[in-house]
């Protein structure tokens, strides 16, 4: 079966796009009543930023507390809040932020036209309503989430994704400016998320001509940015946001693969992020991607990241089994890094003995 791609139906890119955002709103904003759902990255809380966002009065605009990964309760609560409030469903989604933001943007406006908990939708194709118009505007580089078709939840019985024709965004906006202040190392995190993509969807058997050739620029880009001498600049922002862009977009012709498995794993059990805890399990995966963590390293190195160490030290045998118990529903991106036969070679011990490295 060949994917039907929808794409990110348009792109506003460039310096300051972002004070275009409102005219972009306001051609949807047909009706009187008509009105826009924004959601905000908590790092932006009491900023001035808060400021240059178009919102009307009748528009509602909440801080997304993003501690943890995106859940599929806050998502059932948003949206059941958003109806009990009005009695029209907003003409667009808008979300302003990181990964986090942009998942729960892209399911929020799934779930408005979807019934029931957007857990009974995790996984491949099970939406079957197109959701409402959905705005994405990222604010930090390398998820990218804001051009894939997935977009990532933890449920009550699993970490995995909601994805099919219906969940890629209608407009995204690519201002870089808006990801200059970005702190590291979560910064450093979010962009080898990034970098991973790119190894991962090169290293496999679901690769693809299509896939490789956008992840061919998005690592190229990714050496210029963090092999240079200075990966903070203003040229180097714009260079990463379309790193992402590029990346997030070959893994739709492509797959992830070792790294995002066993990561999942790991979030299940100690929430940790996703852009951090892909960069502790890629420091361990020599055995299969072993001159790319070379140069992972060396990256961390140029860019003075020193990662968290003994994350599962503290994780009880039961834990470490649930990871890996998660780790291995992650069928698909197991038979991407090792063939139909994936199972012969990654065996729990295996999982258990990398895990304990982390
Ligand atoms: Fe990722």
């Amino acid at each position: 079966m060949f994917r039907n791609l929808k794409a990110v139906g348009r792109i506003l890119y460039g310096r300051n796009s972002f004070d275009q955002l409102g005219d972009v709103l306001d051609e949807l904003r047909i009706e009187k009543d008509s009105y826009i759902l924004f959601l905000v990255d908590e790092y932006f809380d009491g900023n001035d930023f808060l400021n240059r966002i178009p919102v009307k009065p009748q528009d509602i605009l909440k801080i997304i507390d993003i501690t943890d990964e995106p859940k599929t309760k806050t998502v059932d609560q948003i949206v059941a809040e958003v109806k009990s409030l009005r009695t029209s469903l907003p003409v667009s989604v808008v979300g302003i932020g990181g990964g986090s933001v942009m998942d729960y943007a892209k399911a929020i406006r799934l779930m408005f036209t979807n019934e029931g908990s957007s857990a009974l939708y995790q996984g491949l194709d099970f939406i079957k309503n197109k959701g409402v118009h959905c705005t994405l505007v990222p604010t930090i580089s390398g998820t990218g989430a804001e051009v894939s078709m997935t977009t990532v939840l933890s449920g009550p019985e699993k970490k995995l994704g909601i994805k099919g024709n219906f969940t890629t965004a209608d407009q995204l906006v690519m201002d870089p400016e808006l990801i200059r202040t970005v702190p590291d190392p979560h910064r450093f995190y979010t962009a080898m998320d990034c970098y991973i993509h790119n190894i991962e969807a090169f290293n496999g058997h679901r690769k693809t001509v299509m896939g490789d050739s956008l992840g061919t620029e998005s690592l190229r880009l990714c050496r210029e940015i963090f092999l240079g001498e200075d990966s903070r600049t203003p040229e180097n922002d714009e260079k990463l946001m379309v790193a992402s862009f590029l990346g997030g977009l070959s893994l739709t012709y492509s797959e992830v693969g070792a790294c995002h498995a066993i990561s999942y794993g790991l979030a299940t059990v100690t929430g940790i992020h996703h852009g951090v805890g892909n960069c502790i399990v890629f420091n361990q995966l020599e055995e299969f991607y072993p001159e790319a963590v070379k140069e992972f390293r060396t990256m961390m190195a140029k860019n003075n990241i020193v990662l968290p160490t003994g994350v599962t030290a503290g994780c009880t045998s039961e834990e470490i089994e649930k990871m890996i118990d998660v780790t291995l529903t992650l069928v698909f991106m197991w038979a991407h890094v090792s063939g139909p036969e994936w199972q012969k070679v990654i065996t729990r011990d295996k999982l258990r003995g990398l895990l304990s490295k982390m």
